[in-house]
Parts: structure tokens; sequence; C-alpha cells
């Protein structure tokens, strides 16, 4: 680049580590929001009109209306794994290059889908609530009896690499797995995970616990509702580490009200950030803010990779052209 040329401009959506950041300096001029919002598509078109390129979080829209207001717009990367915030195909015709960050969540997440499964059957948020409000009188032989996790049956909805992370962990709980899948994975995955491939309904009506960990798509919208959880056993648990938009979040709260199942544990809602009054004020679910790969090391390296693909999409770096981790109409997806 010729002195006096300008530098494209990128938008990063929401804070990020400065350090990795600095990495952008080298080829872009920079524009960093420094708090988190929810942005709405207008205000997106707004942001994303002037840049070439951004970096986003899960949440922040990108469709046909934000793109045909963004006219120098070459590639996206989004800073997570899930990307049901892009319209990809819409993207695609465009030619604008969408990128996410497989691979390096999958451990973390899945060390916190089983934090919320011990949590939930073990109730210990809502003992922790119990004893900070002092109601505790003394050690008592039959507070808070919960469901028991080592011995009973793990069901996986989504098979992907975080599924099989979770499923892997099992064995020293000594808990058979099971799990559904769009399509069913190599035999040599099985025979690693330990799992055992069964249809929708046996899934539903023999897991213990139900952990969800499959993309947002038209295809899984709602995929736990009314009559999904009306075949879980009573003495059932709900996990959900994938998105909010899987569970029907009504379907939900009346389950867990009338104990058609026993409990959940919640990492995402339908309307993030907005949870509804009525699952506040039911003691039978954890609830947590989305923070499923929220370990130091993850959020890092997740932010490292979108850096990556940042630049090797707008044809910098040692990728240049190459970003290791496109997605789209035509590519498979990595989850
Ligand atoms: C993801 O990676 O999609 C998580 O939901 C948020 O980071």
């Amino acid at each position: 680049m010729s002195a006096g040329t300008p530098r494209e401009r990128i938008w990063v959506s929401r804070p990020l580590f400065p350090d990795i950041l600095e990495r952008l300096h080298e080829y872009f001029e920079i524009e960093v929001e420094d708090g988190d919002r929810d942005w709405t598509r207008e205000q997106m078109a707004q942001k994303l009109g002037d840049k070439t390129g951004a970096i986003l979080g899960v949440a922040d829209p990108v469709d046909a209306s934000v793109i045909a207001q963004a006219p120098l717009l070459r590639a996206v990367a989004n800073r997570g794994v899930g990307y049901n915030n892009l319209d990809v195909a819409a993207l695609a015709r465009a030619g604008i290059v969408a990128t996410n960050t497989p691979g390096v969540l999958d451990e973390t997440t899945a060390d916190f889908a089983w934090a919320l499964m011990l949590a939930t059957a073990r109730r210990v948020t809502e003992a922790e609530r119990f004893l900070r409000a002092g109601r505790w009188q003394g050690m008592s032989f039959h507070i808070m009896l919960g469901g028991d996790v080592y011995g009973r049956t793990l069901g996986i909805l989504g098979m992907g690499r975080i599924g099989q992370a979770i499923a892997r962990r099992a064995s020293g709980f000594r808990m058979p797995v099971i799990y559904h899948n769009r399509s069913r994975v190599d035999a040599a995955i099985e025979d690693d995970c330990r799992a055992r491939y069964v249809d929708r309904e046996t899934l539903l009506r023999e897991a213990d616990f139900l952990v969800l960990t499959v993309p947002m798509t038209a295809q899984t919208r709602h995929a736990i509702g009314a009559s999904e959880l009306e075949l879980m056993k009573r003495s059932a648990y709900l996990i959900n580490i994938a998105r909010g938009g899987v569970v029907d979040d009504e379907a939900l709260i009346s389950a867990l009200r009338n104990r058609h199942i026993a409990g959940a544990g919640l990492d995402v809602f339908e309307h993030e950030p907005k949870i509804p009054a009525d699952m506040l004020a039911l003691d039978n679910v954890v609830l947590t803010p989305h923070i499923g790969s929220a370990s130091l090391a993850t959020r890092r390296a997740m932010a490292s990779l979108a850096v990556d693909n940042l630049i090797a999409a707008l044809g910098h770096g040692p990728n240049a052209g190459e970003p290791p981790n496109v997605v789209g109409p035509n590519v498979a997806p990595a989850r």
C-alpha cells in the first residue's frame, strides 16, 4: 500500500481483548465499540456502511437488508461457533466471506454442560440462594434432596464436536450415552465416545439428562416443545447450551412448573437477554447468562481465531485469501 492510500476500515461490534485486537492495526483502521449492546439491523447497517470487514458477536444480525446498505463489506468474522445471526445465503450471494470459531471452545463448553448437569440435579444454585438468604437453620437430613448423576443415562441431541466432548466425559460417571444426530457419526467416534445412536423418540424417552448441542436453524427451531417434553421421564433434566430458540421456552416453563420433568439447566434463552418472569420464579431451573465457552483461555482463543479469520478473509497475513473457518451454504457445518 502506498503512502497516503486510505486503509480499509474494520468494525469490532463489541469489546475484545486489546492485545489480540492489536494484530488488526497492522492492516486496518479499526473502530471498536467499548461496551456490549444489542444492535438492531438499522444500527448494523449504519456501522457497516463504510467498512470492509467486521468482527461480530453471535447476536449481531447481518441479513440482506444490512448487506444492501454495506457496499464495501467483504468479510464478517463471528467470534463464536454459532452463526445463526448471519444470513449466510445472502452473504454468499453478495460475495461476502463469513467465518466462525469452531474447535477452540469444544472442551470448555463441554465442561460447562457438565457444570449445568451437576448443578441442576444437585440443586446447587437453589441451595446457595437458600443459604445466602439466611434460611439455613442447621444440618437437616431432608433438605435439597436432588437427583443422581452417576450411572444415569446421558442423552445428547446433536453429536458434533461439543456433543462428543460431553459424551467422552461420561465414562468417569459410569453413564451410558445415547445420542441422536441428523446423521449417525462414524463408528470410530461412537466407540471413542462410548455412545449409542438412537432415534429421536428413544432419546427423549430414555435420557435421564438430555443435553442439547444442535445449532440453531430453521429445522431445529423449537426442536424441544410441549410434545417432546411430554415424552421425557418425569425424573429427567433438560440441559441447553446450544441456542435458546431450540427450546420452546413457554412449553418448558409449563413442563417445569407441572413437574413433567424434574429440572432444567439453561445457558441460552429464546429472547436473550430477556428471561420470562415465570422462568425466573421457578426453583427447579438453573439459569446462566450464555457463558458456556467463557473461560478466559477459551474466550481469548476465540477472539484470536476471529482476528485470524478476518485478516485472511481480507487478503492479508499468512493465510491470505484462505481464512481457516469459512461458513456458508456450500460449506459443511463445523460445529
Ligand atoms: C458460540 O460460540 O456460539 C457461543 O454461543 C457464544 O460464544
